[in-house]
């Protein structure tokens, strides 16, 4: 002891040099590869966005067009994927089946199972990309009992995600140009957040040569808290506790509950490691929620209101101010998503759909990294010293 520097919750070790993502945390400044988030949620798509952190440059056109048709090419899944999937109670939460799903994929493609191969990790990433969104809508579908829709490649990434989830056989689906702009930017603002639990996870389970997808596999798992990526399930499930509490007349109520320490009771939605100023990923969440709730004409919607209330409380409230308390992502995506039809409990699903892509992008740099080195933390032994073991007997 004493050899090693204990610093619980990495609040100042810095676990590796990255040129991805970089966040002003008292700016609430976020760029990718340099490119501020917000340039990057107004012009551009996800699949550009994907290309970005993995490449760190922006496409061009041609580039744009291989890359994206290298994507659609790789939509479908394997067939035995859906008798895994069927395995599954159709009432397990989609973050257990999707962890459990992701992890599977590395039991399919065998040509891309070596990690330390840049010709491997290149083709896992292109499949994990393409695959994730028909993984996800395959875990619905199954949840509520209705066909798999296969994917259809003439649409976009978030169209045809939503075509995925929403389509029947019965029935012709025309995607709304509307929710898949917000879907995209959903997509986009949940890419990348450079050294967060879930990518150092997957870091560290990568830095052991495992195979590329079981790695991403620990970052869906490490998601699923409810301090992470559950943030935004946690969130609507906070506003329609309040909404079924009295909605707007017990916002202070709620308030003053949060407040109290012995309560247990957080504002979800709100506070960040990083950000000790509004999350801007949360300001465009809060316009695209303007613009999906105008289009489907609930901008009534009192869940929304109840959050701009809560927002507004806590903006000038002490107990937030003095701890630089904003509200981060998740605050608004859940009502955009809840707008869109996505069940609750695939919010989290959603956000690991996103990730992936960042995910990889982290996997590759620090596979690249000359310094690159498994991951082996130290601790500080603070348990009993060497003694004797005495037969049961006598115990
Ligand atoms: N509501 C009420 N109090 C809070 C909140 C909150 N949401 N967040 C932090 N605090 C208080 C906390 O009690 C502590 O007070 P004190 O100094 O008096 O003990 C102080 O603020 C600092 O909080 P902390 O827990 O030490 O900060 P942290 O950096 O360890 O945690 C966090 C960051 C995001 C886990 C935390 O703010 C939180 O639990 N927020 C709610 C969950 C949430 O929205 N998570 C999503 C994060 S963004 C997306 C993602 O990462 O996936």
């Amino acid at each position: 002891t004493g050899k090693f520097t204990y610093d619980p919750g990495f609040l100042s070790t810095a676990s590796c040099n990255s040129t991805i993502t970089y966040i002003d945390g008292d700016k609430g400044e976020l760029l990718y590869r340099g490119y501020p988030i917000e340039q990057l949620a107004t012009n551009c798509d996800f699949l550009e966005t994907c290309y970005l952190l993995l490449n760190g440059e922006l496409p061009n056109q041609s580039q744009k067009d291989e890359f994206v048709g290298r994507v659609t090419n790789h939509t479908m899944v394997n067939e035995q994927m859906q008798f895994f999937l069927r395995g599954f109670r159709r009432d397990a939460h989609p973050m257990a089946v999707l962890t459990g799903l992701v992890g599977a994929l590395s039991a399919f493609y065998h040509d891309s199972t070596d990690i330390n191969n840049p010709e491997h990790r290149k083709i896992a990433a292109i499949r994990l990309i393409a695959k994730m969104p028909t993984l996800v809508a395959m875990a619905y579908k199954y949840s509520i009992g209705q066909p798999f829709v296969y994917p259809k490649n003439d649409l976009s990434y978030s169209g045809n995600f939503l075509r995925m989830m929403f389509a029947t056989p019965c029935e012709e689906y025309k995607v709304n140009p509307v929710l898949e702009r917000a879907l995209d930017r959903i997509f986009i603002l949940h890419a990348d957040h450079e050294q967060n639990a879930s990518t150092s996870t997957v870091r560290l389970c990568g830095s052991s040569g495992t195979n590329p997808f079981a790695a991403i596999a620990a970052g869906v798992a490490c998601l699923w808290g409810p301090a992470h990526g559950g943030a935004n399930e946690a969130c609507l499930n906070m506003l329609e506790e309040i909404q079924a509490m009295g909605g707007m007349s017990k916002v202070g109520e709620f308030m003053e509950k949060v407040k109290d320490k012995n309560s247990g009771v957080r504002l979800m939605g709100f506070g960040h490691r990083v950000y000790k100023n509004y999350d801007p990923r949360a300001k465009l969440m809060q316009e695209t929620c303007n613009e999906v709730l105008a289009e489907l004409g609930l901008e009534n919607d009192p869940l929304f209101a109840l959050a701009k209330k809560l927002e507004q409380i806590a903006l000038e409230d002490d107990y937030f101010v003095q701890r630089k308390l904003y509200p981060n992502v998740d605050f608004y995506s859940g009502i955009v998503q809840r707008a869109i039809g996505i069940p609750v409990p695939l919010f989290t699903a959603i956000f690991a759909l996103a990730r992936t892509v960042g995910w990889i992008a982290q996997l590759d740099e620090m596979i690249g990294d000359p310094e690159y080195k498994i991951g082996r933390p130290r601790q500080l032994f603070v348990g009993a010293a060497k003694r004797d073991v005495a037969p049961i007997a006598s115990r």
